[in-house]
């Protein structure tokens, strides 16, 4: 409660004139049908006045004048009660809608937080899911309880007093219809919240169905995978139809069983209420405003209900914007030692570093692995797919952490560096690498913000993509499609490196990164690192033995294991795991016989 409240209190005013006014509008509900059995009574009838109408009586006389005057305060009620319900259902928005705005801006701020391990947790739609229906829901909740809260238990109460006032006999036969209601009631919200929450879940398996189809459309194009694509989906949104309808049937038969339940009412009350007129120990208009507040007990009974099944809901989605909310960052900087230490060198080491993406799994992604790496130095890695070398980079900038073992850099367990120093000293190409919407310039603007014209078009000159931007029109302010669809992969590439190159980092990560350019451009960016980045560390993971033939080390890796490190010709010679991968991309030596 205490964590919602936050997102309360900078609206408190809303959160309590909506309810007031609703109350003002519940007061006017409740007097309503006791002016109109005035009118009958006193007016119609000519009942001996006493008391209020009395009052009224003595000024306006009987007949005509005082049905007149009843009216005129009918009307001023119903003035009264538009205001209240106009200004309710707006403070009613007002404190909802900013309540959501607020709690959804929080849940994006947590996600932005997230540790690599976090997104793999949660899937993508998921988290969309969230951070869009499940607030929504929260917001209805709260829009609801705002304007209902108040006024259903104001109504229900008021109206009981009403009628108790009235005729206490007739009065207990309302009290056997609520406690019916009532049964109806728990049973439906004690079956609402598990409904509910499967039905959120099927959203997310909605979502991330088509959001997987929509952003990688050209794949499911180009395999003419469309037909597929739609059955998946198709399938889960029958799932969702069924769970929805589920969810949804608990308030079938809510409307029916109310209407035959008042009706019920009506008719007995009718049936005692009538014999009680005919003996005239009730008068016609006691009976027609009793009728009225029959109603609006078992109606506020229903609008109660609403409020629970909306809370249910509620309920359901608020757990799963708590777990987004509590996702323990388990790669926080909070225990760092040195906070403000920056990386200055590029040392690297790896000490015994063992990982698994599954803790639970047997086998290790990267089992008791040790080097070192001196500043300035270029290091090649190479090996299989698979066999751990993106994941072996990613533990540098903290990406993951280490299971065991630890990684230093400039002798400095990553751990103990502030996560923003650390990684503004890390220049990281990532395998998957990713443009957004944009200009380029906006783009390479990513690395540093506050890079010069000049830097800019060094940057790209050096990662060789200065060339292809300036055919274009608008040359560094040629738009960027989302994903950088409109650029070819070996130019996103290149843009990707002169992104990571603005930053000038002591430390260059580049993760496969020149696989779709070819082999001439990729020897110039590499002699362009030798010149311009000669006291950077450079780490080169790549496919081509050409990439890191002149490297001054080369890893070579094999399940999750460092099977050598060396130079080119030592490796070639000792390497078995080496001399595969360059035969297999060389042609093989003539075997003597
Ligand atoms: N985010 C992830 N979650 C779970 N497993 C992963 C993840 N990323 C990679 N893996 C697994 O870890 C192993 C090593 O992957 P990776 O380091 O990407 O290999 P490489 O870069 O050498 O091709 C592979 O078996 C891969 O399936
Ligand atoms: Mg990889």
């Amino acid at each position: 409660m205490k964590r919602w409240f936050k997102y309360i209190k900078p609206y408190l005013p809303f959160f309590i004139i909506g309810p007031v006014c609703m109350i003002v509008e519940v007061i006017g509900e409740i007097f309503m049908p006791k002016f109109l059995s005035m009118i009958i009574d006193y007016g119609y009838y000519n009942k001996e006045a006493t008391g209020f109408v009395k009052a009224i009586t003595d000024i306006t006389g009987p007949g005509r004048n005082f049905i007149l005057a009843i009216m005129g305060l009918m009307i001023l009620t119903a003035i009264m009660m538009m205001v209240g319900g106009i200004g309710g259902a707006y403070f009613g928005a007002k404190a909802s809608v900013n309540f959501a705005a607020d709690l959804r801006s929080d849940v994006y701020k947590c996600v932005q937080k997230f540790s690599f391990s976090s997104i793999d947790k949660f899937s993508t739609g998921s988290l969309v899911t969230r951070l869009t229906n499940d607030v929504t829901q929260m917001q209805n909740f709260v829009n609801m309880l705002l304007r209902m809260a108040l006024r259903s238990p104001g109504m229900l109460i008021g109206a009981f007093i009403m009628s108790l006032t009235i005729n206490p006999k007739l009065t207990s036969i309302i009290a056997v219809s609520i406690v019916i209601l009532i049964t109806c009631i728990i049973i439906i919200i004690g079956k609402g919240f598990s409904r509910f929450s499967a039905m959120q879940t099927k959203i997310d398996n909605l979502n991330t169905v088509a959001q997987e189809n929509i952003t990688n459309v050209r794949v499911v194009k180009s395999f003419v995978r469309e037909d597929y694509e739609t059955k998946k989906f198709a399938e889960a949104n029958a799932d969702l139809k069924k769970t929805s309808f589920r969810a949804m049937s608990l308030m079938i038969f809510m409307s029916p069983i109310m209407t035959i339940l008042m009706n019920l009412t009506s008719v007995a009350i009718l049936w005692f209420g009538g014999n009680m007129v005919v003996n005239s120990s009730m008068t016609a208009g006691d009976l027609s405003a009793f009728i009225t507040y029959v109603t609006q007990i078992l109606s506020s009974l229903m609008m109660v209900t609403m409020l629970f099944i909306n809370l249910s809901r509620a309920l359901a989605s608020g757990k799963r914007i708590v777990e987004v909310l509590d996702e323990k960052t388990d790669i926080s900087d909070e225990n760092a030692r040195c906070k403000n230490t920056t990386v200055e060198k590029g040392d690297i080491e790896f000490r015994n570093v063992s990982f698994r993406y599954y803790k639970t799994s047997e086998e290790k992604v990267l089992s008791d692995i040790s080097f070192k790496i001196n500043a300035g130095e270029t290091v090649g890695i190479i090996g299989s797919t698979g066999c751990g070398k993106s994941t072996l980079v990613s533990m540098i900038p903290r990406l993951y952490d280490a299971d065991e073992g630890e990684v230093l850099v400039d002798g400095v367990n990553v751990k103990d560096y502030s996560l923003y120093n650390l990684r503004e000293g890390i220049g990281m190409v990532l395998q998957k690498n990713l443009l957004f919407s944009g200009t380029i310039k906006d783009n390479l603007l990513w690395g540093n913000d506050t890079a010069t014209e000049e830097e800019i078009i060094k940057a790209a000159e050096h990662a060789q993509a200065d060339k292809f931007v300036t055919e274009f029109e608008k040359g560094y302010d040629h738009d960027i499609d989302q994903g950088g669809t409109n650029v070819s992969g070996g130019q996103k590439q290149r843009l990707c490196i002169a992104r990571a190159l603005l930053k000038k980092p002591k430390i260059l990560i580049l993760d496969d990164s020149t696989s779709a350019v070819d082999t001439a451009t990729e020897a110039r960016i590499r002699s362009a690192f030798r010149s311009e980045l000669n006291e950077s560390t450079k780490i080169i993971i790549a496919q081509r033995i050409s990439s890191v033939i002149d490297a001054d080390k080369i890893i070579v890796m094999n399940n999750g294991v460092i099977t050598g490190i060396g130079t080119h010709d030592k490796l070639i010679n000792s390497n078995t795991e080496y001399q595969e991968i360059y035969y297999s991309q060389t042609e093989k030596p003539e075997v003597n016989e």
